[in-house]
């Protein structure tokens, strides 16, 4: 930060009402959000923390079309959700909104209004996709197809989430429309247009001279936005669900979901503070800073900001743009279509009291820098080798300590010894490092500065053994139960941003101080005689169990993934009833079987078919059974198949079995006793 602000709106990217939120979302925008928030207060710097959601958009009207109710049923379901899923992580909003909000309607409408009384559009009728069938245009997500970049066979009309392009519907190959399947035509159809071309060279300066101190992420990729150089954006669709244009003959047209939703941050602003909201946008002492995740990117940095620029009135820009990359889960892509993810609200009710241990597993583990990986072993051994083992067991032996040495009351320090004042002196550098920490967007490592004031609490246990010295100088433990005392204080502190529920319980044991940064590694604030709470236990050990119940339940997702996609292969040319006929399939029993020395594959059969010889063959299915599997058990084979050796083995038919989506395979059997040697017809 080059300057000195008086002030910091924080906006947290609008979460879409089409599902409810996953570890994803909260890893790469929500919870960085709320800890800076949270420490800006700490700090007594003046702070509003924005958040809302993000109500319009084709996603939302395809979810609602596919179980037959209205966008309004979907955005109330997933709104309500995602408000009380939030509030009970302790994201610290000041206003959590949403954009089918009265206050929301105005604004966009008047912004857009404006730009449009100011010239600032570009107005042009062009060819569109359009579904003859649905009998309308096909925006956005309305539409699938081949990307024209790396050929992804599923992109979508505004984006290819392999790529990670910027598409125009008109760009697909083979589009096709998502609504009825149809291949859309082109029909004419009028849009507003936002000239990028003409903020270029503004936000080429405002970026790339101006935020040299911006993630590498980030900038990185609006360098390269503004070196490909800019078009023209169209801000309006031919849509029924969103903010209607405002301006004559645009009946049937909405705004561009994504020319709303960033006026959402005002709108929400406005709901907030109707007073002074301009305050927060307009004065040049106002430092904006956008949580987002990655793919919000050119939204927040190229295109929100032309438009800000484009309405003129003093509105700021963006300071910065923390974005993060991707978290992803036991390896794989979190995706809201295939469920693979763990959902918020689904957390809350598995891990009840377990908040900040997911708020401090997604911090340590956070996107910063590149896509990570969530999985359960990590959150759990990172719950009990971290939080328990050493910041749990930190304050529970001071708390237990002080009650058995002076019934809770923190004793008064005599003078201080060198490992005292070392311990203090450490305390001080590792708030230097964590503020800058801060300051700078740098969460993991902050959080790692907060966890060392546990590990500093742990060896000045360690080396000063009061256990020990209680023995022989019962003056010098009421000294290092004092310091002990104030290094909790320090920690309920420092940790709050990071994991509030625990930081208040901390408070509470430690006679409920005011927390507030400037006390980090301060002396005397646990004053002496202050009674400290019963000893309780801030972090439980999670268990095996608990954890597998987790990886059954991706397991089981995962299965049904691949059930789901499983296309059956292509039916073979057509045959006559005669080129059946020639096959002769019986029914057997089988009455033998064993493994075939040295093949790994192959089982030996002998099947009772009906004759006195009985007949042996020989089966590739050795990886899906065991012998005695199918001991006893009546199975389809063909009878007039060509005898072949296999293995030294002569193999007189051919066993039938299906294969599976999963790669699992099935004996295909009667579905009641036969005859064996029955023919199947
Ligand atoms: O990517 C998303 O989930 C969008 N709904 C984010 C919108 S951010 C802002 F502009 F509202
Ligand atoms: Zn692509």
């Amino acid at each position: 930060m080059s300057k000195e602000y008086k002030r910091t709106l924080i906006t947290s990217a609008l979460p879409y009402t089409n599902g409810p939120v996953h570890i994803g979302h909260l890893a790469g925008v929500y919870v960085p959000a709320d800890i800076y928030a949270r420490y800006l207060r700490l700090a007594g710097r003046p702070v509003t923390f924005i958040g809302g959601s993000d109500e319009h958009g084709v996603p939302i009207t395809l979810k609602a079309r596919k179980e037959g109710v209205t966008p309004q049923d979907i955005v109330d379901r997933y709104h309500a959700l995602i408000k009380k899923s939030f509030e009970e992580l302790g994201i610290s909003f000041d206003i959590y909104s949403r954009t089918t909000s009265k206050v929301h309607h105005e604004t966009a409408s008047e912004f857009f209004r404006r730009l449009y009384d100011k010239g600032e559009f570009v107005e042009k009728s062009s060819e569109q996709l359009y579904d003859p069938e649905a009998k309308q245009f096909l925006a956005d997500r309305y539409v699938t197809g081949e990307c024209p970049h790396c050929h992804h066979p599923a992109a979508y009309g505004d984006q290819c989430e392999a790529c990670g392009t910027s598409l125009n519907a008109t760009d697909l190959i083979n589009p096709k429309s998502t609504i009825t399947g149809a291949t859309p035509e082109l029909r004419p159809t009028k849009h507003w247009y936002l000239p990028l071309d003409k903020w270029e060279p503004t936000l080429r300066h405002w970026i790339l001279d101006g935020h040299k101190e911006w993630k590498s992420n980030v900038y990185g990729q609006c360098k390269s936005w503004l070196d490909m150089g800019l078009q023209p954006r169209a801000v309006s669709r031919d849509l029924s669900w969103g903010v209607p244009v405002p301006v004559e003959g645009a009946e049937g047209k909405v705004l561009y979901v994504w020319f709303d939703a960033p006026i959402g941050y005002i709108s929400n602003t406005k709901e907030l503070l109707p007073d002074t909201w301009e305050t927060w946008w307009k004065d040049p002492e106002t430092r904006i800073i956008n949580f987002i995740g990655k793919d919000n990117i050119v939204f927040h940095c190229i295109v929100f900001p032309s438009m800000l620029m484009a309405y003129g009135d003093n509105f700021q820009l963006p300071d910065n743009v923390p974005a993060n990359e991707f978290l992803n889960l036991e390896g794989d892509k979190i995706s809201t279509s295939r469920n693979w993810a763990v959902w918020l609200h689904e957390y809350l009710v598995d891990f009840p009291g377990k908040q900040d241990v997911l708020r401090y597993v997604l911090t340590a583990n956070a996107p910063e820098t590149k896509d990570n990986d969530f999985t359960w072993r990590d959150f759990q051994a990172r719950n009990n080798n971290e939080l328990v083992a050493i910041l749990g067991n930190f304050i529970n032996r001071v708390v237990v300590l002080t009650h058995k040495y002076y019934n809770g009351a923190v004793p008064t320090p005599g003078a201080y010894q060198q490992v005292d004042k070392d311990a203090f002196a450490e305390m001080d550098s590792l708030r230097t490092s964590l503020t800058e920490n801060l300051e700078t967007f740098h969460f993991r490592e902050a959080l790692k500065d907060a966890m060392a004031f546990a590990r500093l609490g742990n060896k000045y246990l360690q080396d000063c053994e009061p256990w020990k010295v209680a023995k022989t100088d019962s003056e010098r433990v009421k000294t290092i139960m004092y310091v002990c005392a104030q290094i909790c204080a320090s920690i309920a502190i420092v940790m709050e941003p990071f994991m509030p529920f625990m930081s208040k319980r901390l408070a509470a044991i430690l006679g409920d101080f005011k927390l507030s940064w400037s006390l980090i590694a301060r002396d005397n604030v646990v004053a002496p005689e202050t009674v400290l709470g019963q000893p309780e236990l801030l972090f439980e050990k999670i268990d095996d169990e608990a954890i597998k119940a987790q990886t059954d339940r991706l397991e089981a997702i995962k299965k049904q993934n691949v059930v789901d996609a499983f296309t059956p292969a292509p039916v073979a040319p057509e045959i006559k009833i005669d080129d059946f006929a020639r096959l002769d399939l019986r029914v057997g029993t089988v009455i033998e079987c064993e493994a075939v020395p040295k093949a790994n594959k192959l089982l030996r059969f002998v099947i009772d078919d009906g004759t006195p010889e009985k007949r042996v063959i020989v089966s590739g299915i050795a990886e899906h059974y065991k012998p005695q599997q199918l001991l006893g058990k009546q199975v389809v084979f063909i009878a007039n198949l060509a005898p072949a050796k296999i293995r030294g083995v002569v193999s007189q038919g051919m066993i039938l079995s299906a294969l599976n989506a999963d790669g699992s395979l099935v004996v295909v059997g009667p579905s009641a006793q036969a005859t064996p040697g029955a023919q199947v017809k």
